[in-house]
């Protein structure tokens, strides 16, 4: 299947040691950090064009792919997402502006990747919202082996994980990816104010890691993860959690049965869009 190579040769951004690698990086950061300096609107601030990386989105109607989530595991093997330390900045007006962005192999990594679908109104999504950072279980999840082996609101763990390279559900093939349907930084938040999130732990993943300079910086052990909030109408997609996926060309893929959109968690591109302002931090 085409969905076997990952990523394909037309979006792939070969992680090359050198000169010429070297540099295109660069151009790559450059243009991401650039973004933040113009931001500020009369109705918010943070807002803006911003360059991220995703999963890419393959079919449907969603205009583009799932914002991917830096991890890493502590040392007893718990999995966190990576959330930047927020900081003034000092805008050309002589205005500040509060961001949480950094540098995270060859990328400006910035949480105004996820400030879309109304997450910018979210206090968990504001720069310098203080979280511990843990991927915890979701209690929305058609997942038989997290209904079955985890607890809702548990912290998600690698030893949850063991058999992840021959894993499967009866949707799409077996060993293409465990998926886990979870929360982040949504400890005592209202529920509307959840941020779902789709980790996958797989092989391909490990071995994309091995030759791609931000997938080596942003996976750990072979986990993914994304922020699961469709790109068209925000609705929650899901990996293997749809007996209708495979209809729609996505059984080995993420699908949003809302109004049929493919996201490819296997296949990580560079997109840009408008991320929608944060209220203002004066209030
Ligand atoms: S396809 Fe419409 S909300 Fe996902």
């Amino acid at each position: 299947m085409d969905s076997d190579k990952y990523p394909t040769e037309s979006d792939r951004r070969r992680f090359v040691k050198g000169v010429a690698g070297g540099a295109a990086m660069a151009a790559i950061s450059t243009a991401a950090g650039a973004a933040i300096e113009g931001t500020t609107t009369g109705i918010g601030t943070g807002g803006g064009t911003v360059t991220y990386r995703a999963a890419k989105n393959t079919d449907g109607p969603a205009p583009r792919g799932l914002p991917q989530i830096p991890l890493e595991l502590d040392d007893e093997g718990y999995l966190k997402g990576v959330w930047p330390e927020s900081e003034e900045r000092e805008l050309e007006d002589g205005s500040t502006i509060t961001v949480a962005e950094m540098e995270l192999g060859g990328v400006t990594y910035s949480t105004q990747w996820f400030q879309y679908c109304g997450c910018q109104t979210f206090q968990n999504v504001q720069p310098d919202g203080d979280y511990d950072n843990y991927m915890r279980y979701s209690a929305n999840t058609r997942l038989g082996w997290q209904s079955d082996q985890t607890s809702i609101g548990e912290r998600v763990h690698v030893d949850h994980f063991e058999d992840y390279a021959e894993w499967g559900n009866g949707i799409g093939d077996d060993g293409y990816g465990k998926p886990a349907n979870c929360t982040w930084r949504s400890e005592d938040v209202d529920s509307e104010e959840t941020l779902p999130i789709q980790v996958i732990r797989s092989a391909r993943v490990e071995r994309a890691a091995e030759e791609d300079e931000w997938l080596a910086a942003s996976t750990v052990d072979g986990f993914i993860a994304f922020l699961n909030k469709c790109t068209h109408f925000c609705c929650i997609p899901g990996f293997k959690d749809s007996a209708d996926a495979p209809k729609f060309g996505a059984a080995n893929k993420s699908y949003c049965g809302c109004h049929q959109s493919v996201y490819d968690p296997f296949e990580v591109v560079e997109r840009s869009f408008t991320a929608l302002p944060r209220p203002n931090d004066d209030g």
